[in-house]
């Protein structure tokens, strides 16, 4: 158990962390920061805690609308941020295009965490993923074992949903990564998807294995189109909880994660998702995958399109 775990942003994904990180017992002390009045972090904590006692919870909470919440925080979880909204004529935005809107919040996590708790190994999970990694990056330096994205970890969760859907198996029985940007260009790993450890093919043909990586990468809009206002909250919650989890109790598991690529790879100064061996220093390993060519040059043209992004945000002061 850790003393502290902060999170930042107290929207829907803030408050299903804040309800696992008490239900789960994985710090004494959890703090939600919120800017949004009158006090939505304190309200959110209150009502959480209130309801501690039922599910035997011994945690305290430090909720409020300024970043002193934080202070002492071990983990930080950014969540903060606009998050994709289907439009009224029905279409769905790009994560790329929240960019603007959430570079400016970004920069004021940044100087929160600076602040606060210079030390905590941060997770964020706001929008668009790999490019505000990014930008935390360019605003506090931390050591890369210390700053990492989620997003890989809720992408393999959905393919391996998808296959374990159409194969008619257990969940459990599905191991399968996702790598690359967190966008249309994701990179769906066929070649590592197994079956309660035989390769997928034995399984899924051609056809439904291209249908479920092609339904993967488009995943997240498919429940922004469902939901209409927001998107995805429960499995991007317990995907970061699931770094979270690694890195309380030292597990050094293996999950891909967005994280600083340095000539691994081929890719060199950017944030991007690869699989990443998670422990209590954070990142503490960078796995690096036989990848069959195809998925070589997926990988690349994930990278160029972080990399447009990330030339975005590089062009901002
Ligand atoms: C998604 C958002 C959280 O993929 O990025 O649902």
């Amino acid at each position: 158990m850790f003393n502290k775990i902060g999170v930042v942003g107290g929207g829907n994904i803030g408050g299903v962390l804040v309800q696992e990180l008490f239900k789960r017992n994985l710090a004494k002390t959890v703090a939600l920061m919120d800017v949004k009045e009158p006090d939505l972090a304190k309200g959110k904590c209150l009502d959480i805690a209130e309801g501690s006692p039922i599910i035997g919870a011994d945690v305290k909470y430090d909720g409020g609308r300024d970043y002193d919440v934080l202070k002492g925080s071990e983990i930080v979880i950014n969540t903060a941020g606009v998050p994709r909204t289907k439009r009224p004529d029905g279409t769905i935005p790009s994560r790329e295009e929240l960019l603007a809107t959430n570079l400016k919040i970004t920069d004021m996590v940044a100087e929160g965490i600076k602040k606060y708790c210079p030390k905590a190994i941060i997770i964020s999970i706001a929008n668009p993923l790999d490019a505000i990694v990014y930008r935390l990056y360019q605003q506090l330096k931390p050591p890369k074992q210390k700053l990492m994205g989620m997003a890989g970890a809720l992408d393999s969760s959905r393919y391996r949903h998808f296959v374990a859907y159409e194969a008619g198996v257990s969940v459990e029985n599905v191991e399968a990564m996702v790598l690359g940007g967190h966008g249309d260009t994701m990179v769906p790993v066929r070649s590592c998807c197994r079956v309660a450890g035989m390769p997928v093919e034995k399984f899924l043909d051609e056809e439904k294995l291209g249908a479920i990586e092609t339904r993967t990468r488009k995943a997240g809009g498919e429940v922004v189109g469902l939901l209409g206002v927001g998107s995805a909250f429960v499995s991007p919650s317990w995907a970061a909880l699931d770094m979270v989890e690694a890195i309380v109790f030292d597990k050094k598991k293996i999950i891909p994660s967005c994280v600083l690529l340095e000539g691994e790879y081929g890719i060199d100064g950017l944030f991007i998702g690869v699989p990443a061996l998670l422990g209590k220093d954070g990142v503490e390993k960078i796995i690096e995958v036989d990848l069959t060519d195809d998925e070589k040059e997926a990988l690349k043209k994930s990278a160029a399109a972080v990399q447009k992004t990330v030339d975005e945000v590089k062009a901002v002061a």
